[in-house]
């Protein structure tokens, strides 16, 4: 457990450059062993979620090694086909591994990935595109099995756009036999990302970004080399933390588009938003205005991810700001923790009713997930006295040394363990 003491008060001013992005690299790292090859990534994040996606791709096998930001894969010896519960229990996401490790192997064994702490994260979805490119699929005592003597190519039908089930539906498709089209595709800048990693690759494929993905199959290469792509929601974080503690912070690295829902937001409530082709800048000054309503949607629409984010840089603003949650069940366990600070906020189901204070006060809080420990750290910026954020290691799971990033544009952050 750490303890992530924030002094508050202090804007925020400089220029800071976007890490690597998690949800970009981890589809990334589990496509890695759709054929044998080597692979070197650069721009790699070193985050807990990447780790354990190494600690994966050495179970089965590969050759996997970090320095610094490049990790270099091997997975030319490829030798096992089953992740288990001590791995899944530690990724969340490690059913993105179920499509490559069956394209590969002819089937995948993976323990049943465990509860979630956004609510209930289920994998049909996952499940019903391996069937639809020829798997057979069962779950036999918590674990995940599929079966497939050669994938063949056809309709994969998503009836909800998933992320995941978008990511690994392309992966496998493109060991499949055959033109595979996958509609009610997820259209994130991540899985734009993987369609141009999995061109690298060898693959045939196109529509990344659309409902519509069409791979052909794929003529693989022995080697890749591929830079991943800046975090998005990283980048809100610093939009949110500069709207919250006030400043002027200018992001380096990242395509404004994509994190244009957020940046529209903030501009609306006042904060003043400049962009470049590879920039974008934010400029706070005084109390921002609330009054918006913020639904969370598929990209293009205002993401889930940035929703507790969102929701701490409105704690002040004048005036009330409504939340409406669509995605995830269970998104709003920052609430408790940021009324503890101050924050008025009424939790009405999948709504959430902020009216604005003048103030927030440091206090003793808890991360209980990822984007909610970022949330508390905004507040925390743009808090009266000191704020203690006790985190079993939430955070790590997707900000690489935050503390720095942030301390270098003025913040007061110590970390103790
Ligand atoms: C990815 C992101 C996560 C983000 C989410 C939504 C990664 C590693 N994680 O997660 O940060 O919050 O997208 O943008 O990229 N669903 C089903 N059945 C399924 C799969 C999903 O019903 O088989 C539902 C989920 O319960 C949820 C919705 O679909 O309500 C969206 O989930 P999904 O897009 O799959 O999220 P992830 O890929 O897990």
């Amino acid at each position: 457990m750490s303890i992530w003491r924030v002094q508050g008060g202090y804007p925020l001013e400089g220029s800071l450059t976007i890490q690597g992005a998690k949800n970009a690299v981890l589809p990334v790292l589990a496509a890695t062993i759709l054929t044998g090859c080597e692979t070197e990534l650069t721009n790699v994040p070193a985050l807990r979620d990447v780790e354990a996606s190494l600690d994966i791709l050495r179970s089965l096998g590969c050759a996997a090694d970090r320095r610094g930001d490049v990790v270099n894969i091997d997975s030319r010896d490829l030798t096992g086909c089953r992740i288990g519960r001590d791995l899944t229990g530690r990724m969340r996401s490690s059913i993105i591994f179920l499509g490559a490790v069956l394209a590969r192997c002819g089937q995948a064994r993976i323990a049943m990935p465990g509860g979630c702490e956004l609510g209930p994260r289920p994998v049909d979805l996952h499940l019903a595109a391996m069937e639809a490119l020829g798997a057979e699929v069962s779950v036999e005592r918590d674990e995940i099995v599929c079966r497939a003597d050669g994938l063949t190519g056809g309709p994969v039908r998503l009836d909800l756009p998933s992320v995941g089930a978008t990511e690994n539906a392309m992966i496998a498709a493109c060991a499949a036999k055959g033109e595979s089209v996958i509609t009610g595709a997820a259209r994130e800048p991540e899985i734009v990302e993987l369609q141009g990693f999995l061109r690298a690759l060898g693959a045939d494929m196109e529509g990344a970004g659309t409902p519509v993905i069409t791979v052909r199959g794929m003529r693989p290469v022995r080697r890749v080399g591929w830079r991943v792509m800046p975090d998005r929601i990283v980048a809100a974080t610093v939009l949110c933390a500069c709207a919250c503690a006030g400043g002027d912070v200018e992001l380096r690295g990242l395509d404004p588009a994509h994190v244009q829902s957020v940046s529209d937001q903030l501009a609306a409530m006042g904060a003043r938003l400049d962009a470049g082709a590879r920039w974008l800048r934010i400029r706070c000054q005084g109390r921002l205005r609330g009054g918006r309503t913020i639904v969370t949607e598929p990209y293009p629409g205002f993401p889930t991810d940035a929703q507790p984010l969102m929701m701490a840089a409105s704690l002040k603003a004048a005036g009330q700001t409504v939340f409406e949650e669509n995605i995830f069940e269970h998104r709003y366990r920052q609430a408790v923790q940021l009324a503890r600070m101050g924050a008025d906020i009424r939790l009405e189901g999948r709504r959430a009713v902020i009216t604005g204070v003048e103030r927030l006060y440091g206090t003793r809080v808890e991360a209980e997930d990822l984007r909610g420990g970022a949330a508390l750290i905004i507040a925390g910026l743009g808090a009266e006295g000191q704020t203690d954020l006790l985190d079993r290691g939430h955070v790590a799971r997707g900000y690489e040394r935050f503390d720095r990033a942030l301390n270098a544009l003025g913040a007061h952050i110590e970390i103790t363990d």
